[in-house]
Protein backbone atom coordinates (compact mmCIF):
# COMPACT_ATOMS: atom_id res chain seq x y z
CA UNK A 1 0.00 0.00 0.00
CA UNK A 2 1.43 3.12 -1.21
CA UNK A 3 1.12 5.79 1.33
CA UNK A 4 0.90 9.50 -1.14
CA UNK A 5 0.78 13.12 0.29
CA UNK A 6 -0.79 15.60 -2.52
CA UNK A 7 -0.59 19.10 -1.94
CA UNK A 8 -3.53 21.92 -3.30
CA UNK A 9 -5.58 18.12 -3.70
CA UNK A 10 -8.77 20.10 -2.90
CA UNK A 11 -9.00 20.63 -6.55
CA UNK A 12 -8.16 20.15 -10.41
CA UNK A 13 -4.79 18.62 -10.77
CA UNK A 14 -4.48 17.74 -7.17
CA UNK A 15 -7.42 15.88 -6.73
CA UNK A 16 -7.07 13.95 -10.49
CA UNK A 17 -3.50 13.04 -9.02
CA UNK A 18 -5.00 12.02 -5.33
CA UNK A 19 -7.59 9.75 -7.61
CA UNK A 20 -5.18 8.38 -9.91
CA UNK A 21 -3.24 6.77 -6.94
CA UNK A 22 -6.47 5.84 -5.33
CA UNK A 23 -7.31 3.30 -8.46
CA UNK A 24 -4.20 1.58 -7.31
CA UNK A 25 -5.36 1.40 -3.56
CA UNK A 26 -3.03 3.64 -2.52
CA UNK A 27 -3.63 6.28 0.99
CA UNK A 28 -3.87 9.48 0.35
CA UNK A 29 -3.10 12.51 2.32
CA UNK A 30 -5.06 15.39 0.60
CA UNK A 31 -3.10 18.43 2.09
CA UNK A 32 -4.62 21.54 1.16
CA UNK A 33 -6.23 25.20 2.65
CA UNK A 34 -9.74 24.74 1.45
CA UNK A 35 -11.24 21.86 3.88
CA UNK A 36 -14.35 22.12 1.70
CA UNK A 37 -12.92 21.04 -1.14
CA UNK A 38 -10.55 18.48 0.19
CA UNK A 39 -13.45 16.49 2.08
CA UNK A 40 -15.13 16.12 -1.06
CA UNK A 41 -11.72 14.77 -2.91
CA UNK A 42 -11.87 12.26 0.56
CA UNK A 43 -15.29 10.87 -0.54
CA UNK A 44 -14.04 10.98 -4.42
CA UNK A 45 -11.01 8.70 -2.98
CA UNK A 46 -13.32 6.53 -1.26
CA UNK A 47 -15.33 5.76 -4.16
CA UNK A 48 -12.83 5.01 -6.18
CA UNK A 49 -11.47 2.38 -3.62
CA UNK A 50 -8.50 4.36 -2.29
CA UNK A 51 -8.26 5.32 1.45
CA UNK A 52 -7.06 9.00 2.99
CA UNK A 53 -7.26 11.61 5.34
CA UNK A 54 -7.29 15.42 4.84
CA UNK A 55 -5.45 17.63 6.78
CA UNK A 56 -5.05 21.57 6.80
CA UNK A 57 -2.22 23.04 5.44
CA UNK A 58 -1.18 26.15 4.05
CA UNK A 59 2.16 25.40 2.30
CA UNK A 60 3.70 28.71 2.86
CA UNK A 61 3.98 27.92 6.74
CA UNK A 62 7.02 25.76 8.08
CA UNK A 63 5.15 25.10 11.45
CA UNK A 64 2.23 23.72 9.12
CA UNK A 65 4.67 21.82 7.34
CA UNK A 66 6.20 20.68 10.97
CA UNK A 67 2.77 19.60 12.35
CA UNK A 68 2.00 17.72 9.00
CA UNK A 69 5.20 15.71 9.65
CA UNK A 70 4.07 14.60 12.83
CA UNK A 71 0.68 13.52 11.71
CA UNK A 72 2.38 11.58 9.39
CA UNK A 73 4.93 9.96 11.62
CA UNK A 74 1.96 8.74 14.01
CA UNK A 75 -0.46 7.23 11.00
CA UNK A 76 2.00 6.05 8.64
CA UNK A 77 5.31 5.95 10.48
CA UNK A 78 6.76 6.72 6.74
CA UNK A 79 6.05 7.97 3.12
CA UNK A 80 6.58 6.63 -0.63
CA UNK A 81 5.21 9.88 -2.33
CA UNK A 82 5.16 13.60 -2.00
CA UNK A 83 3.26 15.54 -4.46
CA UNK A 84 3.75 19.29 -4.06
CA UNK A 85 1.36 20.84 -6.17
CA UNK A 86 -0.76 23.40 -4.61
CA UNK A 87 -0.09 26.97 -6.43
CA UNK A 88 -1.68 30.11 -7.88
CA UNK A 89 -1.46 32.44 -10.85
CA UNK A 90 -0.50 35.63 -11.74
CA UNK A 91 -0.53 37.11 -15.17
CA UNK A 92 0.93 40.97 -16.05
CA UNK A 93 3.58 42.66 -17.83
CA UNK A 94 6.74 43.46 -16.21
CA UNK A 95 6.16 46.95 -14.79
CA UNK A 96 2.63 46.03 -13.93
CA UNK A 97 0.33 44.57 -10.97
CA UNK A 98 1.13 44.77 -7.44
CA UNK A 99 4.31 44.11 -6.31
CA UNK A 100 3.41 42.64 -3.33
CA UNK A 101 1.92 39.82 -5.51
CA UNK A 102 5.70 39.25 -6.01
CA UNK A 103 5.80 37.76 -2.63
CA UNK A 104 2.30 36.05 -2.60
CA UNK A 105 3.71 33.95 -5.44
CA UNK A 106 6.88 33.00 -4.84
CA UNK A 107 6.04 31.75 -1.04
CA UNK A 108 3.38 29.58 -2.43
CA UNK A 109 4.64 27.96 -5.64
CA UNK A 110 8.53 28.30 -4.97
CA UNK A 111 9.04 28.15 -1.05
CA UNK A 112 5.97 25.82 -0.44
CA UNK A 113 7.47 23.43 -2.76
CA UNK A 114 10.71 23.85 -0.94
CA UNK A 115 9.73 23.53 2.12
CA UNK A 116 7.74 20.61 1.66
CA UNK A 117 10.98 18.72 0.14
CA UNK A 118 13.05 20.51 3.02
CA UNK A 119 10.12 18.19 5.16
CA UNK A 120 10.38 14.54 4.28
CA UNK A 121 13.85 14.48 2.67
CA UNK A 122 14.99 13.29 5.86
CA UNK A 123 12.28 10.65 6.41
CA UNK A 124 13.03 9.77 2.63
CA UNK A 125 16.86 9.19 3.24
CA UNK A 126 16.12 7.25 6.83
CA UNK A 127 13.87 4.58 4.52
CA UNK A 128 16.40 4.58 1.62
CA UNK A 129 13.46 4.92 -0.79
CA UNK A 130 10.56 7.77 -1.88
CA UNK A 131 9.77 10.13 -4.57
CA UNK A 132 8.88 13.41 -5.04
CA UNK A 133 6.71 15.10 -7.61
CA UNK A 134 7.44 19.17 -7.79
CA UNK A 135 4.61 20.79 -9.94
CA UNK A 136 6.09 23.44 -11.83
CA UNK A 137 4.69 24.32 -15.40
CA UNK A 138 5.62 24.78 -19.03
CA UNK A 139 5.87 28.48 -18.17
CA UNK A 140 8.85 27.63 -16.40
CA UNK A 141 10.43 25.92 -19.11
CA UNK A 142 9.29 28.26 -22.72
CA UNK A 143 9.16 31.29 -20.41
CA UNK A 144 6.33 33.34 -22.89
CA UNK A 145 5.69 37.31 -22.28
CA UNK A 146 3.37 39.04 -20.15
CA UNK A 147 3.69 35.87 -17.16
CA UNK A 148 6.96 36.72 -15.84
CA UNK A 149 5.90 36.61 -12.34
CA UNK A 150 4.55 33.27 -12.81
CA UNK A 151 7.45 32.13 -14.57
CA UNK A 152 10.26 32.94 -12.89
CA UNK A 153 8.39 30.59 -9.58
CA UNK A 154 7.87 27.59 -11.98
CA UNK A 155 11.37 28.50 -13.64
CA UNK A 156 12.76 27.92 -10.01
CA UNK A 157 10.53 25.04 -9.24
CA UNK A 158 12.37 23.36 -12.05
CA UNK A 159 15.55 24.43 -10.97
CA UNK A 160 14.95 22.75 -7.27
CA UNK A 161 13.58 19.89 -8.82
CA UNK A 162 16.74 19.56 -11.25
CA UNK A 163 19.12 20.29 -8.51
CA UNK A 164 17.14 17.67 -5.86
CA UNK A 165 17.02 14.76 -8.56
CA UNK A 166 20.86 13.75 -8.44
CA UNK A 167 21.27 15.26 -4.79
CA UNK A 168 19.16 12.55 -3.98
CA UNK A 169 19.74 9.67 -6.78
CA UNK A 170 22.14 8.08 -4.62
CA UNK A 171 19.45 7.65 -1.40
CA UNK A 172 16.97 6.06 -3.41
CA UNK A 173 14.89 9.60 -3.93
CA UNK A 174 13.33 10.20 -7.36
CA UNK A 175 12.28 13.69 -7.63
CA UNK A 176 10.41 14.45 -11.28
CA UNK A 177 9.58 18.41 -12.07
CA UNK A 178 5.94 18.12 -13.64
CA UNK A 179 5.69 20.71 -16.64
CA UNK A 180 2.31 20.57 -18.27
CA UNK A 181 0.69 23.72 -20.41
CA UNK A 182 -2.56 25.24 -19.47
CA UNK A 183 -5.55 22.78 -18.86
CA UNK A 184 -8.85 23.49 -17.18
CA UNK A 185 -8.71 23.65 -13.88
CA UNK A 186 -9.73 26.67 -10.92
CA UNK A 187 -6.25 28.09 -11.04
CA UNK A 188 -8.06 30.81 -13.24
CA UNK A 189 -10.47 31.82 -9.97
CA UNK A 190 -7.86 33.00 -7.80
CA UNK A 191 -5.38 34.31 -10.32
CA UNK A 192 -4.00 37.62 -9.61
CA UNK A 193 -3.73 40.55 -12.72
CA UNK A 194 -4.14 43.71 -13.81
CA UNK A 195 -4.95 42.98 -17.23
CA UNK A 196 -8.32 42.33 -17.73
CA UNK A 197 -7.54 40.93 -21.01
CA UNK A 198 -5.49 37.80 -19.30
CA UNK A 199 -8.16 36.03 -17.93
CA UNK A 200 -9.88 35.71 -21.29
CA UNK A 201 -6.91 34.68 -22.45
CA UNK A 202 -6.29 31.86 -20.20
CA UNK A 203 -10.07 30.69 -20.40
CA UNK A 204 -9.58 30.30 -24.32
CA UNK A 205 -6.23 28.20 -23.48
CA UNK A 206 -8.01 26.43 -21.15
CA UNK A 207 -10.31 25.41 -23.76
CA UNK A 208 -7.96 24.88 -26.50
CA UNK A 209 -6.06 22.01 -24.26
CA UNK A 210 -5.73 18.68 -25.84
CA UNK A 211 -5.40 16.97 -22.18
CA UNK A 212 -7.67 17.51 -19.51
CA UNK A 213 -6.39 16.84 -15.54
CA UNK A 214 -6.64 13.44 -15.54
CA UNK A 215 -4.84 12.72 -18.56
CA UNK A 216 -1.71 15.54 -16.72
CA UNK A 217 -2.17 12.70 -13.87
CA UNK A 218 -1.80 9.71 -15.46
CA UNK A 219 1.56 10.86 -17.58
CA UNK A 220 2.83 12.09 -13.84
CA UNK A 221 2.02 8.81 -12.69
CA UNK A 222 3.81 7.43 -15.21
CA UNK A 223 6.80 9.90 -14.90
CA UNK A 224 7.35 8.71 -11.36
CA UNK A 225 7.69 5.24 -12.16
CA UNK A 226 10.60 5.44 -14.23
CA UNK A 227 11.65 8.65 -12.55
CA UNK A 228 11.91 11.02 -15.03
CA UNK A 229 13.87 14.28 -14.30
CA UNK A 230 11.47 16.52 -16.14
CA UNK A 231 7.71 15.17 -17.58
CA UNK A 232 6.36 17.29 -20.03
CA UNK A 233 3.10 15.96 -20.81
CA UNK A 234 1.27 18.41 -23.56
CA UNK A 235 2.31 17.06 -27.46
CA UNK A 236 2.54 20.76 -28.30
CA UNK A 237 4.62 21.76 -24.77
CA UNK A 238 7.16 19.03 -26.21
CA UNK A 239 7.55 20.29 -29.54
CA UNK A 240 8.13 23.98 -28.58
CA UNK A 241 10.59 23.04 -26.01
CA UNK A 242 12.47 21.04 -29.02
CA UNK A 243 12.25 24.36 -30.66
CA UNK A 244 13.57 26.13 -28.11
CA UNK A 245 16.22 24.00 -27.57
CA UNK A 246 17.19 22.65 -31.29
CA UNK A 247 15.99 25.47 -33.52
CA UNK A 248 16.25 28.73 -31.38
CA UNK A 249 15.84 31.37 -34.08
CA UNK A 250 11.85 29.67 -34.71
CA UNK A 251 11.31 29.87 -31.34
CA UNK A 252 12.71 33.41 -31.03
CA UNK A 253 10.50 34.24 -33.86
CA UNK A 254 7.04 32.68 -32.55
CA UNK A 255 8.22 34.64 -29.11
CA UNK A 256 8.72 37.86 -30.09
CA UNK A 257 5.55 37.67 -32.28
CA UNK A 258 4.06 37.01 -29.47
CA UNK A 259 4.80 39.97 -27.74
CA UNK A 260 4.41 42.34 -30.64
CA UNK A 261 0.84 41.12 -30.53
CA UNK A 262 0.30 41.52 -26.72
CA UNK A 263 1.88 45.33 -27.30
CA UNK A 264 -0.36 45.97 -30.09
CA UNK A 265 -3.02 44.47 -27.45
CA UNK A 266 -1.42 47.02 -24.70
CA UNK A 267 -1.89 50.02 -27.22
CA UNK A 268 -5.66 49.54 -27.96
CA UNK A 269 -6.06 49.11 -24.04
CA UNK A 270 -4.86 52.43 -22.83
CA UNK A 271 -5.88 54.48 -26.41
CA UNK A 272 -9.34 53.27 -24.90
CA UNK A 273 -9.31 54.31 -21.60
CA UNK A 274 -7.89 57.58 -22.48
CA UNK A 275 -10.96 57.51 -24.96
CA UNK A 276 -8.56 57.30 -28.14
CA UNK A 277 -10.21 54.80 -29.46
CA UNK A 278 -9.66 56.06 -33.16
CA UNK A 279 -6.19 57.02 -33.24
CA UNK A 280 -5.77 52.70 -32.83
CA UNK A 281 -8.79 51.24 -34.66
CA UNK A 282 -8.58 53.51 -37.28
CA UNK A 283 -11.21 56.00 -38.41
CA UNK A 284 -11.19 55.24 -42.08
CA UNK A 285 -9.63 58.08 -43.38
CA UNK A 286 -5.57 57.80 -44.75
N1 LIG B 1 -4.16 24.50 -14.78
C1 LIG B 1 -3.12 24.75 -15.56
O1 LIG B 1 -3.25 25.15 -16.73
C2 LIG B 1 -1.73 24.50 -15.03
C3 LIG B 1 -0.66 24.44 -15.96
C4 LIG B 1 0.62 24.20 -15.48
C5 LIG B 1 0.84 24.03 -14.13
N2 LIG B 1 -0.21 24.11 -13.25
C6 LIG B 1 0.08 23.95 -11.83
O2 LIG B 1 -0.70 22.89 -11.31
C7 LIG B 1 -0.81 23.06 -9.88
C8 LIG B 1 -2.23 22.81 -9.44
O3 LIG B 1 -3.05 23.85 -9.91
P1 LIG B 1 -4.48 23.62 -10.58
O4 LIG B 1 -4.35 24.04 -11.99
O5 LIG B 1 -4.99 22.28 -10.26
O6 LIG B 1 -5.31 24.79 -9.86
P2 LIG B 1 -6.48 24.73 -8.76
O7 LIG B 1 -6.70 26.15 -8.38
O8 LIG B 1 -7.62 23.96 -9.29
O9 LIG B 1 -5.83 23.94 -7.54
C9 LIG B 1 -4.84 24.53 -6.70
C10 LIG B 1 -5.03 24.03 -5.28
O10 LIG B 1 -3.99 24.60 -4.48
C11 LIG B 1 -4.57 25.00 -3.24
N3 LIG B 1 -3.75 26.06 -2.62
C12 LIG B 1 -3.57 27.34 -3.05
N4 LIG B 1 -2.80 28.01 -2.18
C13 LIG B 1 -2.47 27.13 -1.19
C14 LIG B 1 -1.70 27.23 0.00
N5 LIG B 1 -1.10 28.39 0.36
N6 LIG B 1 -1.55 26.14 0.78
C15 LIG B 1 -2.18 24.97 0.44
N7 LIG B 1 -2.94 24.82 -0.66
C16 LIG B 1 -3.08 25.90 -1.47
C17 LIG B 1 -5.96 25.50 -3.62
O11 LIG B 1 -6.83 25.56 -2.48
C18 LIG B 1 -6.37 24.47 -4.66
O12 LIG B 1 -7.00 23.37 -4.06
C19 LIG B 1 -0.30 24.49 -9.60
O13 LIG B 1 1.02 24.42 -9.08
C20 LIG B 1 -0.30 25.15 -10.98
O14 LIG B 1 0.63 26.20 -11.08
C21 LIG B 1 -1.48 24.31 -13.68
Amino acid sequence: MKKVLITGAASGLGRAMALRYAREGAHICIADINMEGAAETLSMVENAGGKGWIHELDVRSEEAWNQLHREVVSRWNGIDIVINNAGVATGDRIEDGDWAWWDWIIDINLKGVALGCRTFTPMMKQQGHGAFVNVASLAGLLKAPSMSSYNATKAAVVALSETMHFELMPYGIGVTALCPGFFRTNLNHGMKTSDPDMLKFVDKVFEASALDADDIAEAAYKAVLKNEKICNPHPAGRRAYFFKKYVPFLFNKGMLKMAEGLKKREQQRKSFATGDSQSVMGNGKA
